[in-house]
């Protein structure tokens, strides 16, 4: 069911959340999803709390920048150290998150052979001071973002709901496939239910939700909430209709020609906010094939992305195959 949900001390209309996605999920796009869906929230991409530290400002606007027109931003970090993940807090909270979350899923090689991401999943009490020195540095609704056993020998849901549990963590986010796991494999809907009946705190659900049947799916196993992923790529309308199609009632949805403007929008918003035209034509490749999903050409038209240098060609582009 679609409905309020309070996450530690602060309180949301709706209980559908815009999740984090590396290289996607800074302002602009978060922006667009406030103006067409208004989530609970929408999340950062991970940001490593080295980074944050030790990074010149300048550096790091694409990932910590809030714009002024966009809802509530929960603010991902990475770390493996309390003191470091203590001090990201605190730079986070001063940049204006509205909830702070900590990644204990991230399955890249990288990530963990630095000690974060799922790693963590594995190191039950240093995961117990990390959440404390989150807890002991800010105010804000703290969670950490989880894998799940995968039905191997390994029992680490167990020790994670007993780490949570005696922590102060507000709620737990849990996407529902083991680090080893792709995306082939389906979503594991019982862990997560193991989660919801276990937990004194919220569970929000994450794993292939895309429509009304998978939303449906994913509370059915007991979860306060649902976090979407890269369903909401190219598709910033998308928790809007869920909410609508929840209440059995009809969405609009948007015309090809509204859907190009969406992805003129993005482009711009990122131009702006990376003060380089160029690199924002490269990020517009990787997600143009999303906003072009209902183009029947649309390979023709993601190829032609792909060969546009300038933001004006991409536009041109973009009016001949949107006809708008
Ligand atoms: C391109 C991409 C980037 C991602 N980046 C992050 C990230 O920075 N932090 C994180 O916790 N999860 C990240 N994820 C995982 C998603 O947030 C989500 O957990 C996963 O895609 C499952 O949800 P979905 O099936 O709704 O997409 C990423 C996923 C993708 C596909």
């Amino acid at each position: 069911m679609i409905k309020p949900i309070t996450l530690g001390n602060k309180s949301f209309p709706v209980n559908i959340i815009q999740g984090p996605l590396a290289g996607i999920s800074c302002a602009p796009f978060r922006r667009l999803t406030w103006k067409y869906s208004q989530p609970a929230f929408s999340a950062t991409e991970m940001i490593s709390c080295k980074t944050l530290i030790h990074q010149p400002v300048s550096l790091q606007k694409r990932f910590v920048h809030k714009a002024s027109d966009e809802g509530p931003v929960a603010f991902q970090l990475a770390s493996n150290d309390p003191i470091e993940l203590a001090e990201g807090v605190k730079r986070v909270t001063d940049y204006g998150a509205d909830l702070i979350d900590l990644n204990c899923g991230c399955p890249v090689k990288k990530i963990r052979s630095k000690g974060s991401g799922s790693l963590l999943l594995t190191q039950p009490v240093k995961l117990y001071k990390l959440i404390c020195a989150m807890r002991e540095s800010t105010h804000l609704p703290i969670s950490i973002k989880i894998r799940v056993d995968g039905g191997s020998n390994e029992k680490h849901n167990a020790e994670i709901v007993k780490v949570v549990n005696e922590s102060g963590l507000d709620f737990l986010i849990v996407h529902g496939r083991h680090w080893t796991e792709h995306y082939e494999t389906s979503c594991r809907y019982d862990e997560i239910q193991f989660f919801a009946d276990q937990l004194k705190i919220p569970v929000i659900g994450n794993g292939d939700v895309s429509c009304v049947n998978s939303l449906r799916k994913m509370l059915a196993t007991g979860c306060q909430g649902v976090m979407i992923g890269r369903a909401g790529v190219g598709q910033p309308w998308l928790i809007s209709q869920l909410i609508t199609e929840m209440k059995n009632e009809i969405f609009t949805q948007p015309s090809i020609q509204e859907i190009g403007h969406m992805f003129i929008e993005h482009v711009e918003q990122l131009a702006a906010l990376l003060i380089n035209e160029k690199f924002a034509i490269l990020q517009a490749r990787k997600f143009a094939k999303y906003y072009a999903k209902k183009l029947d050409n649309r390979s023709e038209f993601c190829e032609v992305i792909n060969q546009s240098t300038s933001l004006l060609a991409l536009k041109i582009a973009t009016y001949h195959y949107f006809c708008y």
